[in-house]
């Protein structure tokens, strides 16, 4: 079996993993404790901070750990509305499912959610936005890349538009760390979020940077999850280990998906009515592959490409657990995706033969669909 869907989760490399081992077996003790052992243990998490917070150009006070990045869209969301006296959220369409789910509860709170759609070049519309966002505009959330289609957002122009409004902007970056830059996400915006899975570090752990001077004075249940309780050393010291690894391998991996994203895409590209989602080649990841066959449902090429040893998917994996359509499908202005909306998404352990394989594996699919409607 091959697996072609690292944007739903990666495996954990192996340094993370010996990081983790090392770390459970040699530094138990529990860091708040004042003894010997829980002074060691502190200092090897003193040394986490500094290294993440140089890695993303942050203050490590400004630096928490969640369970992952749903935990810290959520928790950034609800502490930045509790800041502000403004009841307007600006939101795009194709947001990960804890944002959808978030505003939900919002809009029973009395908020006036704007939902914003991409436009043909699969970024958020930014005329539309310019419109939008206001002085009556508490919080703007976007992707920094998202997660279906894997464009990068303009989030240095919609960081400014926030910034002139003065309303607070939340950026996921769970889809964008190793893949773009983001050493300057913590100029830009008032929080954002990681996720460790996403990076080849260990599940169960994500990131929230959260700037705002005011923090001393919310007084909520999500400050105090924030705030949390025993160190989970181990976790922490594998996610800086993947953190430290994916920055360091960033551009010759970036180089590396891009050859294969370019022959793969060569070798489907005369897919009958196959349709390629993607953004021009400055604002597009390589490794994560959008498409659509007109004829094809989604569903149904996922299934047949499992049975024939390929593992894609349909869309973001919360989607699929809620039984929803994959967001990006609604999205898009104009463009009706429907049904047909598949993801193929690329890692470290991909290799060229895996996406030739893959291609012929899809053009037959693609071949037998067409007979059978004869
Ligand atoms: C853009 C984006 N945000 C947030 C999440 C949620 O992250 P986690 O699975 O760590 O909760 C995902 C996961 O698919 C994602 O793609």
């Amino acid at each position: 079996m091959i697996y072609l869907d690292y944007a739903a989760t990666t495996p954990i490399s192996e340094t993370a993993l010996h990081t983790y081992n090392e770390v459970a077996n040699n530094f138990f003790a529990n860091s708040n404790s004042l003894h010997d052992y829980g002074d060691q243990a502190n200092q090897v998490y003193s040394l986490c901070m500094k290294n993440i917070g140089e890695i993303l150009n942050a203050k490590p006070d400004n630096i928490y750990f969640t369970n992952g990045g749903s935990e810290s869209n959520l928790i950034a969301i609800d502490l930045l509305l509790s800041l502000s006296d403004r009841r307007e959220i600006i939101v795009s369409k194709a947001e990960h499912n804890s944002v959808h789910q978030a505003m939900s509860l919002y809009e029973t709170k009395g908020y006036e959610i704007k939902w914003i759609e991409f436009g043909k070049n699969y970024i958020v519309n930014m005329k539309k936005l310019n419109e939008l966002v206001s002085n009556n505009t508490a919080l703007v959330v976007l992707q920094h890349v998202n997660g279906e289609i894997g464009t990068i957002q303009p989030v240095e122009e919609v960081s400014e538009l926030c910034q002139r409004n003065g309303a607070y902007f939340h950026i996921d970056a769970v889809q964008s760390f190793g893949q773009v830059n983001c050493n300057h996400l913590s100029s830009l915006a008032t929080s954002f979020s990681l996720s460790g899975h996403k990076i080849y570090g260990p599940k169960g752990i994500g990131l929230l940077y959260f700037n705002e001077e005011k923090f001393d004075r919310i007084n909520s249940f999500s400050k105090i999850v924030l705030e949390g309780n025993t160190t989970d050393l181990p976790t922490i010291c594998a996610f800086t280990t993947a953190l430290e690894e994916a920055d360091e391998r960033r551009f010759l991996e970036e180089k590396r998906l891009k050859d294969l994203r370019i022959k793969f895409i060569h070798q489907i590209n005369n897919i009958k009515d196959l349709s390629i989602i993607e953004g021009k080649e400055d604002i597009q990841v390589p490794s994560i592959v959008g498409l659509s066959i007109k004829y094809i449902e989604g569903q149904y090429m996922m299934l047949e490409c499992n049975r024939k040893g390929f593992a894609i998917s349909t869309g973001s994996a919360c989607d699929v657990k809620y039984q929803s359509y994959p967001k990006i499908v609604e999205a898009i202005e104009g463009e009706d995706l429907h049904n047909n909306f598949f993801r193929v998404s690329f890692g470290r352990l991909t290799t060229e033969e895996d996406l030739s394989n893959f291609s012929i594996v899809m053009n037959e699919i693609c071949h037998s669909s067409i007979l059978n409607r004869r």
